[in-house]
Parts: structure tokens; C-alpha cells; sequence
């Protein structure tokens, strides 16, 4: 396999010679905390064949790393050479709060990284299903959203929040509290970090106490990190374990398995919200079908977290049209 940094080699030649059929994934990102390891990962899944890892910094160190592992991959220095013709593009481009940043600074610096990457998206793979990891994914998933109507060649169900981090986290709890997560269905709707909420289904149900352990828990994941790392750290590890299981997720889809269903924030009409996290089943062309949220526990926790969503996702929309 060979590798390049340059824009001449041909999409042929990055096909995993001899290996079997499979899809075209893009990393956007894919040198940070979370990308690397993201990028290992997805080299090794058999239904990925071309993988092309582009980064403002360091793609090519990355690339060539990862190029020694015995399967095919690209790094492309252009943004539009990295996506032109990918089925699967999963972005994590962006930065992370530094001191003296407020949440302004940071919302406007990658609310336009996303910007800028949801347009080269619109033009060199508007059938593309997009995996959106770059935080807040409450605003940048309605970013997003408004670039691809400028453009009007994306569907919107193509674009998925990666909000599955928080189902994952909640599996993980409910371990703790002596439970099978086979055994229980507790979809966490809403939409990222803060206004999450686990929502427990029929016939498993929770008391009080495990619910509100399960909500703070999930809800507070990500600081429960920070803390633990002294602030040198964030949640790296189980997000790229997470966005592997997701994107494996999208991948079925796109072979059109049956019954592929995960978490995911996304154009919805379950609520008035136009974007919300809901259990979602993937298809070719991203979220197929949207499940309704049937009976709830949590009707109050709801409302709060759709006050605070619709707030969220009007600053994204602002964003694009100011
Ligand atoms: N959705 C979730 O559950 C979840 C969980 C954890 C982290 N995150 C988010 O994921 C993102 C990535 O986290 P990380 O820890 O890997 O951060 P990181 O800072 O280590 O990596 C981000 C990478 O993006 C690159 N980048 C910046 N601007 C770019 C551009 N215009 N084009 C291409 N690449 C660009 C940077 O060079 C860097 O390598 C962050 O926004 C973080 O908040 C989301």
C-alpha cells in the first residue's frame, strides 16, 4: 500500500490491494486527542478500505504511523482531496477551551472550523453521512445543518451528533448499580452533555435514587474526567471508542443491515425542536427512521433540557445567518 501526502495519487491506489470490498472514511481532526487513536481503530475495520486522515497539524506524522499498520490508508493535505468521494466523514476538528478562552471565544472559533468544513463537505461529498463529534454538537449540529441547505445538495438526515458517548457512559452505570445492560433499554434522548436525559423504558424501571445517580453521572462525565486527568486531560479514550462503535454503526447502515439502531441527534420531528437525540435506526443514506419516544419517566428533566436545546440550537442557526 502505498502512502502519500500529495494530491496525485488516485483512489485506486489507495484501496486496500487484494482485501475485501468496502467504504471511503474521512477523519477530520484526525491528529488530536481523540483522532489518533479514532484513526488506529478504523484502520483495522474490515468495512472501511480507503481512509484519508486530514488535520491542520501533523497529518502527515499520523499518516505515516499509522501507514506502517498493514492495511490502506491515505493522509491528504487539501480538505477537498480528503473528502472527495468518502462515504463516511467523521469530524472532530476543532480546539479546546484554553485559559483566558470564554465560551464565546470558543463557541465562535469552532462554530466556524465547522462551518468551513461542513462547506467542503456540501462539495466533495454530498452523500457523505456525517458523523459530528466537535463540541458543543448541541450548536454545531444546527451549524452544520444550515450550511448543507445553503448548499441544497446534502439530505438533512445524512448529518448524525455524535451524542452516543452518553449511551455509553450510561451502560457503564448501570453496571454499577448491579444491573444487566442487556436487560434494560435506557436510551439517553434530548441532545449532548448537559441536557441529556436517561430515559428509562418498559419493563425495566429505576428508583428515584438510581435515576438521579444515572442522570448526575451522565450528565457530569465529561468533568468527572477533566478532574480526574488535574485538567491535563479530557475525555479522549472512551470517545474514540464510542465514535468506533458509532461509525461502525453508520457503516452497517450503509451495507443496509437490518435493524441498526443507536442514539443520535438529528433532524427530528419526535418534539417541536427541529434537531433532538433520539433513538434513530441508520440506512444508506444516514437516519432512516426516527423513533418516537414513547411513555416517559422523566417528563419534567425533558422540558428543562428542551428549554435549554432550543436556546442552543437558535445560537448555532444565528451563527450562519448573521
Ligand atoms: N461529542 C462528544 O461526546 C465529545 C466527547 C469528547 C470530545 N468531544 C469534542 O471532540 C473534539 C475533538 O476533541 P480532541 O480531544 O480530539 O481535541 P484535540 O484538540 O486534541 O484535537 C482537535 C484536532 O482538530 C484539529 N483542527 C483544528 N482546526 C482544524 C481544521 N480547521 N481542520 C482540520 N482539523 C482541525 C487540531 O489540529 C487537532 O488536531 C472537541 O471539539 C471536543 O470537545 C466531543
Amino acid at each position: 500500500m502505498k502512502v502519500e501526502d500529495g494530491s496525485t495519487l488516485s483512489r485506486a491506489d489507495c484501496r486496500a490491494k487484494g482485501g475485501p470490498p468496502g467504504f471511503k472514511m474521512a477523519i477530520v481532526g484526525a491528529a488530536g486527542g481523540i483522532g489518533q487513536p479514532l484513526a488506529m481503530l478504523m484502520k483495522m475495520n474490515p468495512l472501511v478500505s480507503v481512509l484519508h486522515l486530514y488535520d491542520v497539524v501533523n497529518a502527515p506524522g499520523v499518516t505515516a504511523d499509522i501507514s506502517h499498520m498493514d492495511t490502506g490508508c491515505c493522509g491528504k493535505l487539501q480538505l477537498e482531496s480528503a473528502l472527495t468521494g468518502i462515504d463516511l466523514v467523521i469530524i472532530l476538528a476543532g480546539v479546546l477551551r484554553k485559559p483566558g478562552m470564554t465560551r464565546d471565544d470558543l463557541f465562535n472559533i469552532n462554530a466556524g472550523i465547522v462551518r468551513t468544513i461542513c462547506e467542503g463537505i456540501a462539495k466533495a461529498c454530498p452523500k457523505a453521512i456525517v458523523n459530528l463529534i466537535s463540541n458543543p454538537v448541541n450548536f454545531t449540529i444546527p451549524i452544520a445543518a444550515e450550511v448543507f441547505k445553503k448548499g441544497d445538495t446534502c439530505d438533512p438526515k445524512q448529518l448524525l451528533g455524535v451524542t452516543m458517548l452518553d449511551v455509553v457512559r450510561e451502560n457503564t452505570f448501570v453496571v454499577i448499580l448491579g444491573l444487566d445492560p442487556r436487560e434494560v433499554d435506557v436510551p439517553v434522548v434530548g441532545g449532548h452533555a448537559e441536557v441529556d436525559v436517561p430515559v428509562v423504558k418498559p419493563p425495566c424501571s429505576f428508583t428515584k435514587e438510581e435515576t438521579e445517580y444515572l442522570t448526575n453521572r451522565i450528565q457530569n462525565g465529561g468533568t468527572e474526567v477533566v478532574e480526574a486527568t488535574v485538567g491535563a486531560g479530557s475525555a479522549t479514550l472512551s470517545m474514540a471508542y464510542t465514535a468506533v462503535k458509532f461509525a461502525y454503526a453508520c457503516l452497517r447502515g450503509l451495507r443496509e443491515d437490518a435493524g441498526v439502531v443507536e442514539c443520535t441527534f438529528v433532524a427530528s420531528e419526535v418534539t417541536e425542536l427541529p434537531f433532538f437525540a433520539t433513538k434513530v435506526r441508520l440506512g444508506r443514506s444516514g437516519a432512516k427512521e426516527i423513533y418516537q419516544l414513547g411513555p416517559l419517566n422523566e417528563k419534567i428533566r425533558l422540558e428543562k433540557a428542551k428549554t435549554e436545546l432550543a436556546a442552543s440550537i437558535q445560537k448555532g442557526v444565528s451563527f450562519i445567518k448573521k
